[in-house]
């Protein structure tokens, strides 16, 4: 069993969250998306707790973002980026600070891992936004109806399975094209060995699908599990009202998942 997270965006009280889920559930290994940092007022801690708790991550755009330069991010995420850059510097007390910044610099943008899950040969891409670009293509569920093309191209640079974050939408996209939100696919979706597809694991930090429960998804044998979770999602918005350069707007999104 390994679980995947991503897009935490250092709220911490969801990464804890999903991180007790995760070890209730009895599951050692756990991989990260990227986005590790962006938006909420906790990078430090978050970024230490997935250096210590992940055995691999790939590079997302906020993260991107605090070690190079944010790249067409609106005002709110753009403040946030060069907040949590600032916070990250000055940090001189706790001997972390040169830790952070070598795994925010030696970030891999891809990886993959081929293995058997369950009876099935599954190889397995991680990148954080798309199998094309990836750390700064959206793909979104109505680029199925929108633009297919677009997701068939994405298809032919995929070998098997490619599972991403990036939009905070979970679900599965298949060939067809088509879209699955994991209510549709009643919380499962069965990796088989003649099925492409790409799977979006959701954020653990800034749910956009309209509910604001955590995301994350754990798979066993060949199932993959979308895993929804509460968290104290109060808390969190009471820290970014508290620090002044880290807009409102990303407090009173985590209380409806938008
Ligand atoms: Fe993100």
């Amino acid at each position: 069993m390994f679980a995947i997270i991503s897009d935490i965006h250092s709220n911490l009280e969801a990464l804890t969250t999903v991180l007790a889920d995760i070890e209730n559930r009895g599951i050692e290994t756990r991989y990260c998306l990227g986005d590790v940092v962006g938006y909420a007022a906790n990078p430090k801690e978050c970024l230490d707790i997935v250096m210590e708790k992940t055995a691999s991550s790939v590079l997302g755009n906020h993260d991107y973002a605090v070690l190079y330069e944010p790249t067409n991010f609106n005002l709110g995420a753009e403040q946030a980026s060069y907040w949590t850059r600032e916070i990250l510097e000055l940090d001189t007390e706790t001997g972390k600070k040169d830790g952070r910044w070598r795994y925010l610099g030696t970030q891999q943008m891809r990886w993959t891992l081929e293995r058997k899950l369950g009876d099935v040969n599954a190889f397995l891409d991680f990148v954080h936004a798309s199998p094309r670009k990836p750390i700064n293509e959206y793909v979104f569920p109505d680029d199925v109806y929108t633009t297919p093309g677009k997701i068939n191209a994405l298809f032919e640079r995929v070998k098997h399975i490619c599972f991403i974050g990036h939009t905070h939408l979970p679900g599965v996209f298949l060939e067809d094209p088509d879209f699955y939100t994991p209510d549709e696919l009643g919380g499962t979706y069965p990796i088989i060995e003649d099925e492409k597809a790409i799977i979006n694991v959701g954020s653990v930090g800034q749910p956009r699908d309209k509910d604001n429960r955590a995301s994350y998804v754990y798979v066993q044998d060949n199932e993959v599990h979308f895993v929804r979770l509460k968290y104290d999602y109060e808390t969190t918005a009471k820290k970014i009202y508290e620090t002044a350069e880290l807009d409102n707007f990303e407090g009173d999104r985590l209380y409806d998942g938008r």
